[in-house]
């Protein structure tokens, strides 16, 4: 076999293990050797610390490539419901305009900050969702969340219907999963990114009447 021949033979050898071709199973699972490169690539720095790379059992599952049952879905779905915990008070709704403030701004969590309680995340919800018409800036990774109350039948929050929307968007905002598994959006209650405190004004911002997301 002459030189040119030889690589092309590696070459292919190389693209069908690329592809899982081999026809013998790996020696170790090749997910450990990507945990070593992950947990190599990364060093704590103040509340920064690559404790952040430790998956719970749902992201676990999520991150799998074999997530493909229906039943595992419906468990980590479960799980998340289950974590789901209602506004000691009662009270739903703050003030929509410290949660437009908060919406669009993607700040926090970071090793300059004293710890992960004193530093007042932001919810960075720009990132990946429109808020309202005057927007200039936003990403598109979620839906478009202008008229939500509209869209969500929550014109009266007072009813059965606009009570529903309220306890579906609490939960969507503590714990993403419980109602799509695996979705990108951050789990922000659970994970702690998000306080109560700062979560009921992005209740507001969502469902208040007055807020910008609702304008016409
Ligand atoms: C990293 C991207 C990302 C960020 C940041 C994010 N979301 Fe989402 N969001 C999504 C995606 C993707 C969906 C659609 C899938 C789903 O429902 O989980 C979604 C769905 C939603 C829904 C459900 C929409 C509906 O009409 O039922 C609400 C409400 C929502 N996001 C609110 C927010 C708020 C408020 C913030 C900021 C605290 C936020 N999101 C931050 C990605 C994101």
């Amino acid at each position: 076999m002459n030189h040119t021949k030889t690589q092309a033979v590696t070459l292919v050898l190389a693209g069908l293990s690329l592809l899982g071709g081999c026809a013998t199973a790996p020696d170790k699972d090749p997910s450990q050797d990507f945990q070593a490169l992950m947990q190599a690539s990364f060093r704590s720095q103040g509340i920064a610390s690559v404790a952040r790379l430790k998956q719970d059992p749902s992201q676990q599952a999520c991150s799998s490539p074999q997530l493909s049952d229906a039943k595992a879905l419906q468990a980590i779905r479960e799980a998340a419901q289950a974590s789901i915990q209602p506004p000691a008070d009662g009270r739903y709704l703050g003030d929509w305009k410290l949660g437009e403030k908060l919406a669009q701004n993607g700040r926090g969590l970071t090793w300059t900050d004293a710890s992960a309680e004193a530093s007042a995340n932001g919810a960075g919800c720009y990132n990946c969702h429109q808020l309202s018409e005057a927007e200039v800036s936003y990403g598109t990774i979620g839906p478009s969340l202008r008229h939500y109350a509209r869209n969500h039948g929550a014109a009266n929050l007072a009813d059965a219907k606009g009570q529903a929307a309220v306890r579906y968007t609490w939960g969507k905002l503590h714990n993403s999963w419980a109602a799509l598994p695996c979705s990108n959006m951050p789990r922000f209650g659970h994970n702690g990114m998000l306080n109560p405190e700062q979560m009921r004004h992005l209740m507001a911002l969502l469902l208040d009447p007055a807020s910008p997301v609702n304008a016409p």
